[in-house]
C-alpha cells in the first residue's frame, strides 16, 4: 500500500527506499536533509582535498563536512592535521580563507594563536585568565581534531565518527579509480593546478552525483548542444583547445548502441563508475601518433615499462562517484566536490590536476576539457543544472510521491572484483547501490 503523502520530518528512512523506487521526500523534505546532514555526512568518510593542496609545512586548504567547517593543514613536522575550523575561546572560526599559507591560525577575536597542529600555543594578555596558566598544558584548548583522516594515493578523506569502516572498506573496488589516475601520471605525480570552478544549482545534492552515471540522458539533456556541435567545422578552433570541445560535445550525441554497451559498476557503498563512451583513441583530439601522445607514452614507460603502460592505457573508465560527496574522471583529470547547502541547494567545486612529468600539452587538453564539461560557461554543464532545477521542482509537486529507479534491475551482475554490473550501460544500477547506501546510513 502507498505511503500517504509526506508530513514534514515524519517519514521513516526505512520506509523511503524501497525495490525500484524512492520516496520525494528524500529530495525535498528540509528534515529529511538535515538527517542525511548527520547520518551520512556526519559519519561516512569524505573527500577533503588532494595532498598537493597541503604539499609544505604551513599550506592549508579549509572546507565543509556537511555542516562543520574544517581546516586541513600540513604541519611543520610534514604530517597532515583536519581540524575544526573552531577557535576554543568562544567559537569564531579561524580562518575564511579557503587555502593559504599559514605559521599559525590566530583568531580574528582575541587573538588566541594555535600552531599548524592545532596546540594553542599563545594567548594575548594570559594572566587575565586566572591564575596565569595559559595556555593551558594539558592540551584542554587545542583545536579539536575530526576523529579519522586517511590518504588514499594521495586523495585525502576524513570521517566525523570515530569508529567505522576503514577508508579502504569504504572505497571497496572504487579505489581502483584512484589507482587509474594515479596510474596515469608519469612518476605517479599530480598536483592541483589552473584554479577551481565552483557553480551552485537550485537542487538536492543527491541529483549531481545521480547523473554523473546516468548514460541515457545526453542524447536528450544536451541534444541542443550536440546539434551545435556538429554544425561547427572540424577546424573551427586552430589551436587544439576547440577540437577539444566539439569532440567532448559530439560525444553525447552517439548513438543509443553505443551507451547500452558501455559498462556501468556499482559497490556496496553506493559508489559507482561507468567505462569510456569515446570512441575515437584519444578523446583529447590527439591521435596516438601524436607527438605530445608519443612523449607522454615514453614518459610513463619511464615509470612503468612497456608492458603496464599499455595495460594502464587500455583502461577505459569515465566517470567514478564515490558516495556521498566526490566525484572524478580519473582519464581526465577531473574532480567534483558536492557540498549540501541546503535541500534544494547544492554548490559543487570542480579542480583539475595536472601531470608536472608528462608534456605541457596536456594539461592545456585538461584545461579545455573542464571548460566545456565542468566550467561554468559550459553547454552541457548549463544543460544539466536546469534538468536538475525541473527535477527538484516537479519533485516538489504532489504529482505523485514516487521516484521511479527500475532500470535494469534484476539485471545486474556480480563481478569478480566486487562490484555489481548493470545489465546494459544505462541501467540506473547506481542509484539502486547510492539509495541502498543511503538507506543504510539512514536507518543505522
Ligand atoms: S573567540 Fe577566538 S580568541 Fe576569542
Ligand atoms: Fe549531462
Amino acid at each position: 500500500m502507498d505511503m500517504p503523502l509526506p508530513t514534514r520530518g515524519r517519514l521513516d528512512p526505512a520506509e523511503m527506499v524501497q525495490e525500484g523506487r524512492v520516496h520525494r521526500a528524500a529530495y525535498v523534505d528540509p528534515a529529511i536533509f538535515e538527517m542525511e546532514m548527520d547520518r551520512i555526512f556526519g559519519r561516512a568518510w569524505l573527500y577533503l582535498c588532494h595532498e598537493s593542496q597541503v604539499a609544505t609545512p604551513g599550506r592549508f586548504f579549509a572546507t565543509q563536512m556537511g555542516r562543520e567547517p574544517v581546516i586541513v593543514a600540513r604541519g611543520r613536522d610534514g604530517v597532515i592535521r583536519v581540524m575544526f575550523n573552531r577557535c576554543t575561546h568562544r567559537g569564531a572560526k579561524l580562518t575564511m580563507d579557503e587555502t593559504g599559507q599559514a605559521k599559525r591560525f590566530v583568531c580574528c577575536y582575541h587573538g588566541w594563536a594555535f600552531d599548524l597542529d592545532g596546540k594553542l600555543a599563545e594567548v594575548p594578555l594570559p594572566e587575565g585568565y586566572g591564575d596565569g596558566a595559559y595556555p593551558p598544558e594539558d592540551g584542554s584548548l587545542d583545536l579539536v581534531r575530526v576523529p579519522r583522516v586517511e590518504n588514499y594515493r594521495g586523495f585525502i578523506f576524513a570521517s566525523l565518527a570515530a569508529e567505522g569502516p576503514t577508508l579502504a572498506e569504504f572505497l571497496g573496488p572504487v579505489a581502483s579509480s584512484f589507482d587509474d589516475m594515479v596510474d596515469r601520471a608519469p612518476g605517479g605525480l599530480l598536483e592541483v593546478a589552473g584554479g577551481v570552478s565552483r557553480h551552485a544549482y537550485d537542487g538536492n545534492w543527491k541529483l549531481v552525483i545521480e547523473n554523473h552515471n546516468d548514460t541515457l540522458h545526453p542524447r536528450f539533456v544536451h541534444a541542443s548542444s550536440v546539434a551545435a556541435a556538429r554544425d561547427q567545422k572540424d577546424t573551427v578552433h586552430s589551436d587544439g583547445a576547440g577540437e577539444v570541445q566539439i569532440k567532448q560535445m559530439r560525444q553525447n550525441g552517439a548513438p543509443a548502441a553505443v551507451w547500452e554497451s558501455l559498462g556501468i559498476w556499482a559497490s556496496a557503498s553506493g559508489h559507482s563508475f561507468m567505462g569510456d563512451y569515446h570512441t575515437d583513441a584519444h578523446m583529447a583530439a590527439r591521435p596516438a601518433e601524436d607527438p605530445v601522445q608519443m612523449a607522454y607514452r615514453k614518459a610513463l614507460e619511464e615509470t612503468h615499462g612497456v608492458e603496464r603502460t599499455e595495460e594502464i592505457l587500455s583502461i577505459q573508465r569515465f566517470n567514478t562517484v564515490v558516495y556521498p560527496n566526490l566525484s572524478f574522471m580519473s582519464r581526465f583529470r577531473q574532480l567534483r566536490v558536492v557540498q549540501p547547502i541546503s535541500v534544494n541547494r547544492t554548490v559543487v567545486t570542480t579542480y583539475t590536476f595536472r601531470m608536472p612529468l608528462a608534456p605541457p600539452e596536456m594539461f592545456r587538453d585538461s584545461i579545455a576539457f573542464a571548460n566545456v564539461v565542468n566550467g561554468v560557461g559550459s553547454l552541457v554543464l548549463t544543460d544539466d543544472l536546469e534538468t536538475y532545477a525541473r527535477v527538484q521542482d516537479g519533485l516538489a509537486s504532489q504529482g505523485g510521491d514516487w521516484v521511479d529507479v527500475k532500470r535494469g534491475m534484476g539485471g545486474d551482475a556480480n563481478e569478480a572484483n566486487g562490484t555489481l554490473r548493470g545489465q546494459t550501460g544505462t541501467s540506473e544500477i547506481h542509484l539502486r547501490a547510492q539509495f541502498a547506501a543511503w538507506r543504510r546510513w539512514m536507518t543505522a
